[in-house]
């Protein structure tokens, strides 16, 4: 018999792609379900953050010397939790804790895969009711199942990457993820808790009309990034400019709108950081995988995020990410001004 329903959940999307491959053994649709379920939590915590006692500081650092928010730590904990409790992670990084944590415990240490993220991002804006998010990146791991995993499990290139996503926590709450097989989105259906499937197969869009750059940086950008944003003003027929500025200080909302609409998101280096904000591991990286699996590309500025081979949990990177046809005109541009400067 054919049901036609109409509405997917996120469970009932994994499952059914699970189904196309006997051999799966339904270990990335359980931590898929994981996440998902930490998500809803932190969307609660989120919407009713002006009436409860959860907005403003933790009165802590972090180890990259960045103020902590309470939410930051509440989405910490609620991820760390339900991934320590489930059946399909051996351990987690996240952006919060000084170093990864292996789950030593006869399950976790027989599971598949690791996980890193990004608890609340764009967490500055959490006090002025303007959207963040989570992200995440799953890999498969590359130390002995039955063991404690180990750091090297962590630190492997992009390009290795099982699955990757995030949450948007704002006017809607979304989950998008991508495997290898295409980007899927989820919009959170508050009447039944469930996220369903809202956004089938996205495509980012060969070029788009955002650029999105912090710029009050501008004079601390390098000259040839400096040239490039310089032609996002410009009127031209081939690049369909000039584009409208769209920063909003949430990169999972800023990438978000591109990747939908069509755009380029860059945080560049600065002459005070010089490999910018953005961390590789749990930022940088996901995204890259998200945006290339939709048609996108993500870069350094020299080569692509992720064939870059990290050396360090909290390492940061400058980030070039959006539509293809964009990326093609920013890595043009910047060639050009780098001859001019020889
Ligand atoms: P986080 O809240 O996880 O520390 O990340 C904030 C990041 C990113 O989301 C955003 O694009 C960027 O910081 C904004 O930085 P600037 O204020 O320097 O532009
Ligand atoms: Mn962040
Ligand atoms: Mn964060």
């Amino acid at each position: 018999m054919n049901v036609d329903r109409t509405i997917r959940t996120l469970d009932e999307f994994t499952i059914q792609s699970l189904r196309q491959f006997p051999q799966a053994t339904g270990e990335l649709s359980s931590l898929l379900r994981d996440i998902g379920l930490a998500a809803k939590r932190v969307n609660v915590e989120v919407n009713k953050a002006g009436l409860v006692d959860i907005l403003g500081d933790h009165g802590t650092m972090n180890v990259q010397g960045e103020e902590v928010k309470k939410l930051d730590i509440f989405a910490n904990n609620q991820f760390v939790g339900v991934l320590q409790r489930g059946i399909s992670c051996a351990g987690i990084a996240s952006e919060e804790l000084d170093d990864f944590v292996a789950f030593d415990d006869d399950i976790s240490k027989n599971s598949k895969y690791v996980c890193l993220f990004d608890p609340l991002d764009g967490s500055g804006n959490i006090d002025v009711n303007v959207s963040i998010g989570t992200i995440f990146a799953i890999y498969r791991r590359v130390s002995d199942r039955g063991t404690l995993a180990t750091r090297e499990d962590f630190l492997q290139k992009g390009r290795n990457q099982v699955a990757a996503g995030y949450m948007v926590y704002g006017s809607s709450t979304m989950m998008v993820y991508a495997t290898r097989r295409g980007v899927n989105g989820f919009t959170l259906d508050p009447s039944i808790g469930e996220f369903c499937l809202s956004h089938p197969n996205i495509k980012c869009p060969e070029r788009g009309k955002f650029y999105s750059v912090n710029h009050g940086n501008f004079f601390q950008y390098p000259e040839d990034v400096r040239k490039y944003i310089n032609t996002c003003q410009n009127k031209t027929k081939e690049t369909g400019g000039p584009y409208t500025q769209r920063y909003i200080g949430s990169m999972v909302a800023d990438v978000h709108r591109n990747l939908i609409k069509g755009g380029i998101f860059m945080y560049p280096g600065t002459t005070d950081k010089p490999k910018g904000k953005l961390r590789l591991l749990y930022e940088s990286n996901p995204f890259a995988f998200i945006v290339e699996v939709a048609g996108g590309k993500a870069t350094d500025g020299n080569i692509p995020i992720l064939d870059i081979i990290p050396t360090e949990l909290h390492q940061r990177t400058p980030l070039f990410i959006g539509s293809k046809g964009m990326m093609q005109d920013l890595e043009e541009c910047m060639a050009d001004a780098q001859k001019e400067m020889v």
